[in-house]
Protein backbone atom coordinates (compact mmCIF):
# COMPACT_ATOMS: atom_id res chain seq x y z
CA UNK A 1 0.00 0.00 0.00
CA UNK A 2 2.56 2.67 0.76
CA UNK A 3 5.34 1.43 -1.94
CA UNK A 4 2.00 2.36 -4.85
CA UNK A 5 2.67 5.25 -6.54
CA UNK A 6 0.08 8.08 -5.66
CA UNK A 7 -2.06 8.04 -8.60
CA UNK A 8 -2.56 4.14 -8.25
CA UNK A 9 -4.30 5.32 -5.11
CA UNK A 10 -6.73 7.49 -6.23
CA UNK A 11 -9.39 4.78 -6.66
CA UNK A 12 -8.73 4.72 -2.43
CA UNK A 13 -8.91 8.09 -2.12
CA UNK A 14 -12.53 8.14 -4.02
CA UNK A 15 -13.69 5.18 -1.93
CA UNK A 16 -12.93 6.65 1.54
CA UNK A 17 -14.47 10.13 0.15
CA UNK A 18 -18.09 8.16 -0.94
CA UNK A 19 -17.23 6.20 2.77
CA UNK A 20 -17.62 9.34 4.92
CA UNK A 21 -20.00 11.65 2.50
CA UNK A 22 -21.77 12.19 5.28
CA UNK A 23 -18.91 14.48 7.04
CA UNK A 24 -18.87 16.63 4.02
CA UNK A 25 -15.54 18.59 3.35
CA UNK A 26 -13.92 16.93 6.23
CA UNK A 27 -11.95 13.57 5.32
CA UNK A 28 -9.80 10.59 6.50
CA UNK A 29 -7.02 13.61 5.30
CA UNK A 30 -7.86 16.30 8.07
CA UNK A 31 -5.57 15.75 10.93
CA UNK A 32 -6.91 18.41 13.28
CA UNK A 33 -8.70 17.61 16.11
CA UNK A 34 -11.80 19.07 14.52
CA UNK A 35 -13.84 19.98 18.09
CA UNK A 36 -11.00 21.56 19.47
CA UNK A 37 -11.04 24.14 15.86
CA UNK A 38 -15.12 24.47 16.18
CA UNK A 39 -14.77 25.32 19.37
CA UNK A 40 -11.88 27.93 18.64
CA UNK A 41 -13.36 29.14 15.43
CA UNK A 42 -16.85 29.33 17.83
CA UNK A 43 -14.56 31.97 20.32
CA UNK A 44 -13.48 33.96 17.12
CA UNK A 45 -17.21 33.91 15.91
CA UNK A 46 -18.27 35.85 19.35
CA UNK A 47 -15.24 37.66 19.16
CA UNK A 48 -16.05 38.99 15.53
CA UNK A 49 -20.10 39.59 16.84
CA UNK A 50 -19.11 41.53 20.02
CA UNK A 51 -16.34 43.95 17.66
CA UNK A 52 -19.48 44.31 15.15
CA UNK A 53 -21.39 45.81 18.32
CA UNK A 54 -19.09 47.58 19.16
CA UNK A 55 -17.91 49.18 16.19
CA UNK A 56 -21.95 49.43 15.07
CA UNK A 57 -22.10 51.69 18.42
CA UNK A 58 -19.34 53.88 17.63
CA UNK A 59 -20.52 54.59 14.13
CA UNK A 60 -23.64 55.80 15.19
CA UNK A 61 -22.07 57.61 18.55
CA UNK A 62 -19.26 59.45 16.26
CA UNK A 63 -21.74 60.73 13.79
CA UNK A 64 -23.08 62.40 16.06
CA UNK A 65 -19.87 64.02 17.51
CA UNK A 66 -19.42 64.97 13.65
CA UNK A 67 -16.31 62.82 13.14
CA UNK A 68 -17.61 61.90 9.77
CA UNK A 69 -14.26 60.38 8.23
CA UNK A 70 -13.82 58.33 11.79
CA UNK A 71 -17.60 56.99 11.45
CA UNK A 72 -16.94 56.00 8.36
CA UNK A 73 -14.22 54.04 9.44
CA UNK A 74 -16.01 52.70 11.94
CA UNK A 75 -18.63 51.53 9.71
CA UNK A 76 -16.21 49.95 7.44
CA UNK A 77 -14.48 47.83 10.31
CA UNK A 78 -18.39 46.75 12.00
CA UNK A 79 -19.03 45.55 7.69
CA UNK A 80 -15.76 43.55 7.74
CA UNK A 81 -16.24 42.07 10.98
CA UNK A 82 -19.12 41.11 9.86
CA UNK A 83 -17.78 39.61 7.40
CA UNK A 84 -15.13 37.56 9.20
CA UNK A 85 -17.94 36.20 11.47
CA UNK A 86 -20.15 34.99 8.21
CA UNK A 87 -16.71 33.12 7.29
CA UNK A 88 -15.73 31.65 10.44
CA UNK A 89 -19.83 30.45 11.14
CA UNK A 90 -19.29 28.77 7.12
CA UNK A 91 -15.92 26.86 8.01
CA UNK A 92 -17.80 25.83 11.04
CA UNK A 93 -20.23 24.34 9.28
CA UNK A 94 -18.17 22.83 6.81
CA UNK A 95 -16.40 20.84 9.58
CA UNK A 96 -19.45 19.52 10.57
CA UNK A 97 -20.32 22.16 13.81
CA UNK A 98 -22.64 24.31 14.22
CA UNK A 99 -22.05 28.23 14.55
CA UNK A 100 -23.02 29.67 18.07
CA UNK A 101 -25.34 32.68 17.13
CA UNK A 102 -26.61 32.66 20.99
CA UNK A 103 -26.62 36.24 22.17
CA UNK A 104 -26.66 34.42 25.66
CA UNK A 105 -23.12 33.84 27.00
CA UNK A 106 -21.80 35.92 23.97
CA UNK A 107 -19.30 38.35 26.04
CA UNK A 108 -17.81 35.40 27.80
CA UNK A 109 -17.17 33.50 24.77
CA UNK A 110 -15.57 36.54 22.79
CA UNK A 111 -11.66 37.27 23.91
CA UNK A 112 -12.55 40.94 23.25
CA UNK A 113 -14.79 43.02 25.37
CA UNK A 114 -17.51 45.09 24.52
CA UNK A 115 -16.60 48.88 24.98
CA UNK A 116 -18.99 51.61 24.81
CA UNK A 117 -16.16 54.57 24.93
CA UNK A 118 -17.06 58.34 26.10
CA UNK A 119 -15.48 59.98 23.69
CA UNK A 120 -14.20 59.86 20.13
CA UNK A 121 -10.65 58.78 21.79
CA UNK A 122 -11.66 56.90 24.00
CA UNK A 123 -13.72 55.01 21.24
CA UNK A 124 -10.80 54.69 18.89
CA UNK A 125 -8.37 53.52 22.02
CA UNK A 126 -10.98 50.68 23.04
CA UNK A 127 -11.50 49.72 19.56
CA UNK A 128 -7.22 49.67 19.05
CA UNK A 129 -7.42 47.10 22.45
CA UNK A 130 -9.93 44.79 20.71
CA UNK A 131 -8.21 44.88 17.04
CA UNK A 132 -4.90 44.13 19.55
CA UNK A 133 -6.46 40.99 21.71
CA UNK A 134 -8.16 39.85 17.98
CA UNK A 135 -4.02 39.94 16.50
CA UNK A 136 -3.08 38.21 19.33
CA UNK A 137 -5.77 34.83 19.22
CA UNK A 138 -5.53 34.48 15.55
CA UNK A 139 -2.07 34.17 15.86
CA UNK A 140 -2.39 31.76 18.45
CA UNK A 141 -5.05 29.82 16.75
CA UNK A 142 -3.11 29.55 13.39
CA UNK A 143 0.14 28.31 15.48
CA UNK A 144 -2.53 25.80 17.06
CA UNK A 145 -3.63 24.85 13.68
CA UNK A 146 -0.31 24.59 11.85
CA UNK A 147 -0.48 22.30 8.82
CA UNK A 148 -3.29 20.08 10.23
CA UNK A 149 -6.19 22.05 9.01
CA UNK A 150 -4.99 24.15 5.73
CA UNK A 151 -8.04 25.91 4.85
CA UNK A 152 -8.85 27.26 8.32
CA UNK A 153 -5.52 28.16 8.80
CA UNK A 154 -5.52 30.08 6.20
CA UNK A 155 -8.97 31.43 6.42
CA UNK A 156 -7.30 33.06 9.99
CA UNK A 157 -4.19 34.12 8.01
CA UNK A 158 -6.57 36.22 5.59
CA UNK A 159 -8.47 37.70 8.68
CA UNK A 160 -5.53 38.41 10.87
CA UNK A 161 -3.92 40.59 7.68
CA UNK A 162 -7.30 42.16 8.18
CA UNK A 163 -7.15 42.77 11.53
CA UNK A 164 -3.99 44.21 11.30
CA UNK A 165 -5.12 47.29 8.95
CA UNK A 166 -7.44 47.87 11.78
CA UNK A 167 -5.16 48.58 14.06
CA UNK A 168 -3.11 50.17 12.23
CA UNK A 169 -6.17 52.40 10.69
CA UNK A 170 -6.81 53.18 14.32
CA UNK A 171 -3.40 53.97 15.82
CA UNK A 172 -2.93 56.59 12.54
CA UNK A 173 -6.22 57.65 13.68
CA UNK A 174 -4.70 58.59 17.53
CA UNK A 175 -1.25 60.06 15.96
CA UNK A 176 -3.27 61.93 14.02
CA UNK A 177 -5.89 63.71 16.71
CA UNK A 178 -2.71 64.00 19.04
CA UNK A 179 -0.91 66.05 16.61
CA UNK A 180 -3.70 68.66 15.66
CA UNK A 181 -3.96 68.61 19.53
CA UNK A 182 -0.04 69.55 20.34
CA UNK A 183 -0.23 71.87 17.33
CA UNK A 184 -3.70 73.71 17.99
CA UNK A 185 -2.86 76.81 18.89
CA UNK A 186 -3.80 77.62 23.09
CA UNK A 187 -5.13 80.55 24.23
CA UNK A 188 -4.45 81.05 27.70
CA UNK A 189 -6.73 83.32 30.24
FE1 LIG B 1 -12.53 40.68 12.35
FE1 LIG C 1 -10.86 44.14 13.22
Amino acid sequence: MTDKPFLTDVQELRRRARQHIEEGAVTDAYRADRDTVIKLLNEALATEIVCVLRYKRHYFMAQGIHADPIAQEFLTHANEEQGHADQLAGRIVQLGGSPNFNPEGLLSRSHSEYVEGQNLVDMIKEDLVAERIAIDSYTEMIHFVGDDDITTRRMLESILAVEEEHADDLSSFLADMEKDWTQRPRTTG
